[in-house]
Order: C-alpha cells, then sequence, then structure tokens
C-alpha cells in the first residue's frame, strides 16, 4: 500500500482509540461526552471518573502519541512495503504523529468525536524533543496548579513547546530541524480550534477547574 499511506494509517488508528469513552463505558456505562465539559480527555475522565481514571486516561493517550513518533513510524514503513527511503526520518515521525493527533480528535471509533489532542500532543513530541517537552510539562503543570484550569495550562503550555523550540534552534543543545519547529506551531494552532469553547468560557469568566 506504500510507506506513506501505512504510516498515516497507523497513526490514524492508534490515535483514534478513545480512551476516556472507553473507560467511561467500561468503569460506569456512560458516554464521558455527556458528562462533565463533555470532552473524551483525561481533564474530564478526572472529572468524572476520579483521579485514578484519569491518570490512566492520560497516560495511554501520551503513550498514543509517543508510540507513533517512536516505534509506529519504523514498522508502518515496513507494513507499506518500503525497505529504503530517501525519505528523513523525522518527517515519517511528523507524519505519523500528526496521523495520532488527528485520530485523536477525530476518532474512528467514537464517530469522530474524540477528545481535544493535547495528551497525545505532549506525548509525539516527546519522543521528538524530549527536553523542550518535558519544559512545556513543567509550564503546563504550573498553571494547573496555580489555576486548577487545565485548559489554560494546556494552551499556554502549548504556546511555549515553540519557543522553547526556537530557543534550541538557536542556541542551547541539540539542533531541531526546522520542520519540527513548523509542526510545533500547527499543533498550537489546533489545540487553540479544539479548546475554542474553552476559550470563550475563559474570556466570561465561566471556564470548569479540574473538579
Ligand atoms: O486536554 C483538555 C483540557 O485542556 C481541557 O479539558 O475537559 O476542561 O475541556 P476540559
Amino acid at each position: 500500500i506504500g510507506a506513506g499511506l501505512a504510516v498515516i494509517l497507523c497513526g490514524y488508528l492508534a490515535g483514534s482509540i478513545p480512551t476516556a469513552l472507553w473507560l467511561g463505558k467500561a468503569l460506569r456505562g456512560i458516554d464521558i461526552r455527556e458528562h462533565g465539559s463533555g470532552n473524551a480527555g483525561a481533564t474530564n475522565a478526572v472529572r468524572v471518573l476520579g483521579w485514578k481514571a484519569g491518570i490512566f486516561v492520560l497516560i495511554i493517550d501520551m503513550g498514543k502519541g509517543l508510540l507513533a513518533t517512536t516505534v509506529l513510524w519504523r514498522i508502518a514503513i515496513q507494513l507499506g512495503g518500503s525497505q529504503s527511503s530517501q525519505i528523513q526520518p523525522v518527517v515519517w515521525q511528523i507524519t505519523a504523529g500528526c496521523a495520532a493527533v488527528f485520530g485523536h480528535i477525530f476518532s474512528l471509533f467514537a464517530r469522530f468525536r474524540g477528545g481535544k489532542g493535547v495528551g497525545t500532543a505532549a506525548g509525539l513530541f516527546l519522543g521528538l524533543a524530549p527536553w523542550q517537552t518535558a519544559l512545556s510539562l513543567l509550564v503546563f503543570a504550573m498553571i494547573v496548579w496555580r489555576t486548577r484550569i487545565v485548559s489554560l495550562g494546556s494552551m499556554i503550555g502549548a504556546l511555549s513547546l515553540p519557543v522553547a523550540l526556537l530557543v534550541t534552534k538557536y542556541g542551547l543543545g541539540r539542533p531541531i530541524p526546522g520542520i519540527t519547529l513548523a509542526f510545533a506551531g500547527a499543533l498550537v494552532l489546533i489545540i487553540l480550534y479544539t479548546h475554542r469553547a474553552n476559550l470563550k468560557r475563559l474570556v466570561q469568566g465561566e471556564e470548569k477547574t479540574i473538579v
């Protein structure tokens, strides 16, 4: 089927696993999208199903992204039937990661109504640029710790990643390919878009806290 298609398909299918939705059904027999913020993600899983369930969702959702940019793209290339390729590994990694985030947001197994893409995006960037991502996760954690508002942490944490990558690109540490930087910028826009209802609530001072 060709390596490109295989990478996209594998990334999309892995990303599509609707962890919060399935866990809500398994634990309580509910559709998590009808409760709390209505999002099928880790934050809403904490709200609706409790801390342990939320942490489980976070680990699996991050795992989907991490898997896509570390091992899945290699397996997919083999499956697609291409042994040697002129394309740089980072291009395959980003293709798989992008497909995974897309799958998480427009999940095949959740009638295309998945989550907001933060956990999966964080996981895939842990595979691409671990130190910079760790820094963004720290920004995220500090904001959530101070405000208890996860959406705010998600958006500012996402914005901090291209900044961290830029600083690294022009100075410290291992050089970051331009395509990774562009991808981080695109993901910020996607995350702002999936948080549009949160943004509106934040402006109106009505945003939900984590619990
Ligand atoms: O990752 C999603 C988070 O940023 C917001 O979740 O449920 O508060 O809309 P929620």
